[in-house]
C-alpha cells in the first residue's frame, strides 16, 4: 500500500508543559510477551501492551506461526501458545514491518523450527544487517538465503534437531542475544551467549518467568547467559510497563521548556534502561522518581522532570546499551544546554531504523545547531541560547528523529517540522495529542 507522509510542525508555546500522563507500554517487553507467551504451553494474558505498529506484526506473526492471539479490550490480549517446537508453517511472508525486533528474535525463533518461512519489511527494515543474527544461528542447523548484505527478505530453513548454541556476541546487541536465546529454547543442552557489555535483560528476565532455567554470571565487565534447552514454557500472565524510551520524550521536553513540570506514571526502569535518567542528572536535570515498585518482575516508578537548564556532559561509551535509542532526544537536549556535550561510541546508531547518527546531525544543523561528529563520537556545541529552530527535518522512516526533532521545536524560537511524522504510531501510538495535551503546540 503507498504510504501517504504525515507532515508535523511543533512551535514554542509561551506556557510551561504541565501534566500527569502515562505512556503506552514498554516495545521490547511487549515483543517478548507475545512471542514467549506464543511458545508456551496454555493461555498468558499480557496486560499494558503496546498496540504500536511493531508489535502489531509481532502479534501477526506468531498467528501465523500457530498461535492464537487475541485482544480482548485496548492494551489487554490473551495468547494461547503452541508450546516449544509446535509452532506450524506460515503459509504466507512474515512482514515485520519497521521493526528490526520482530524480525531477528523471530528470525531466532524459526532457526530451531523445522519449518519453512520468508520474512520481509518496510523500506527502512529492509535496509538493516541481519547478518548478526543469521551467521551465530546457522550454527545450530538452520539455513537462510537473503539478498546481498544478509537484507531482507529472507528466506529461512529451521533446523530438523537444533543444536545448541555458545556464541560471544562481537557488539552489544540485545537483539542478536535474545535470538540466540530464543534458538536455543528447541535444542538440547545448554546454549551459552557471551555479550561483552550487558545489554537490556527482558528476555533472561521473562524466560524465567515462564519457567526455563536461565543462569546469568558476570564476566569481568559483561555477563555469561547460560539457558537449558527445551524447557516446557507455561503461560505466565505479564504485566507491561510504560517504555521509558518513549517516556524520555515527554521528560526531555519539560526539561527543555521554562518553567515546565511533568510526570509519567508507572515508567519501566529496568537499571540496563536507564542511561539517558542517568546522563540527563549528570547535565543537571531535576530528575525525581518515586512510587518504586515492582510490576511483573520488572521495576517500575513515577518520574517526573522539572525545568531548571542543562549543561554539557561527557558521556562515555559503556552508557550506549542502557539508552542505545535514546542518543537522538539526548542530543536536542545537549543542544539546548551550556556547554559541549560529548557522546562516545555511538557505532551501532548508524543501523538502526535509519543512520541515526547522521540523521540526529541533520536533525540539530537544520535547525541551527554546532556539532561535529569524530569517528564514532558526536559532539554538540551548547549556547547560551537554544538553536534558532526552523528547519524542516527528514525523519528517514525513523519514529524517534520524529519525535526528538518535535520536542526540539517545543523550545526553539521558529517552529520545527517533519516531514513525515506518519512512523511515530509504531513506538508511541497517541503521541501528538499527549504532548498537545500537557500543553504542547504540535500542529
Ligand atoms: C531492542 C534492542 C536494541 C534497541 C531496540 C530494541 C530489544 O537494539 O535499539 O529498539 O528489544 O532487544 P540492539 O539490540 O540492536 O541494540
Amino acid at each position: 500500500m503507498a504510504h501517504t507522509p504525515r507532515p508535523l510542525q511543533a512551535r514554542r508555546t509561551t506556557g510551561p508543559l504541565r501534566g500527569t500522563i502515562r505512556v503506552p507500554g514498554d516495545k521490547s517487553i511487549s515483543h517478548r510477551a507475545l512471542m514467549f507467551a506464543g511458545l508456551a504451553v496454555g493461555e498468558t494474558r499480557i496486560q499494558g501492551l503496546l498496540e504500536g505498529e511493531d508489535v502489531l506484526c509481532t502479534a501477526a506473526a506468531m498467528r501465523a506461526l500457530g498461535a492464537e492471539v487475541i485482544q480482548d479490550a485496548p492494551g489487554q490480549w490473551r495468547v494461547a501458545g503452541r508450546g516449544i517446537g509446535g509452532l506450524v508453517e506460515p503459509d504466507n511472508v512474515l512482514d515485520m514491518g519497521n521493526s528490526g525486533t520482530a524480525a531477528r528474535l523471530l528470525c531466532g525463533i524459526l532457526a530451531s523450527h523445522d519449518l519453512f518461512a520468508v520474512m520481509t519489511g518496510d523500506a527502512s527494515l529492509r535496509r538493516r544487517p541481519m547478518r548478526r543474527v543469521t551467521d551465530p544461528l546457522a550454527a545450530c542447523g538452520a539455513r537462510f538465503q537473503s539478498r546481498a548484505g544478509g537484507r531482507l527478505p529472507l528466506a529461512i530453513q529451521g533446523a530438523q534437531d537444533a543444536l545448541p548454541l555458545e556464541y560471544t556476541l562481537p557488539v552489544a546487541s540485545a537483539q542478536v542475544k535474545s535470538a540466540l536465546l530464543l534458538a536455543g529454547l528447541n535444542a538440547p543442552g545448554w546454549t551459552r551467549i557471551t555479550e561483552p557489555e550487558p545489554t537490556r535483560d527482558h528476555s533472561e528476565n521473562m524466560l524465567r518467568h515462564f519457567g526455563a532455567e536461565v543462569v546469568v554470571e558476570h564476566q569481568g565487565h559483561g555477563r555469561l547467559i547460560s539457558l537449558m534447552g527445551q524447557p516446557e514454557l507455561v503461560a505466565a500472565d505479564v504485566l507491561v510497563p510504560g517504555d521509558p524510551s518513549s517516556a524520555a520524550f515527554p521528560l526531555v521536553a519539560a526539561l527543555l521548556v521554562p518553567g515546565s513540570s511533568v510526570t509519567v506514571q508507572g515508567v519501566g526502569l529496568n537499571p540496563l534502561r536507564t542511561g539517558l535518567f542517568a546522563t540527563l542528572r549528570e547535565m543537571g536535570a531535576d530528575l525525581a522518581i518515586t512510587n518504586e515498585r515492582l510490576e511483573g518482575g520488572e521495576p517500575v516508578g513515577d518520574v517526573t522532570a522539572t525545568y531548571t537548564g542543562l549543561r554539557g556532559a561527557d558521556v562515555a561509551p559503556d552508557r550506549a546499551p542502557s539508552m542505545i535509542d535514546e542518543y537522538p532526544v539526548l542530543a536536542v537536549a545537549a543542544a539546548c544546554a551550556t556547554g559541549t556535550t560529548r557522546m562516545r561510541g555511538l557505532q551501532e546508531l548508524r543501523v538502526k531504523e535509519s543512520d541515526r547518527l547522521s540523521a540526529t546531525a541533520a536533525l540539530l544543523s537544520i535547525n541551527g545547531a554546532r556539532l561535529e561528529i569524530e569517528g564514532d563520537d558526536l559532539l554538540v556545541h551548547g549556547g547560551n541560547r537554544v538553536p534558532p529552530g526552523g528547519g524542516l527535518v527528514e525523519t528517514h522512516m525513523d519514529h524517534r528523529i520524529a519525535m526528538s526533532a518535535l520536542v526540539l521545536g517545543l523550545a526553539t524560537e521558529q517552529p520545527v517540522r517533519v516531514d513525515d511524522s506518519a512512523f511515530i504510531d509504531t513506538s508511541f501510538p497517541g503521541f501528538a495529542a499527549l504532548m498537545r495535551g500537557l500543553g504542547a503546540d504540535l500542529s
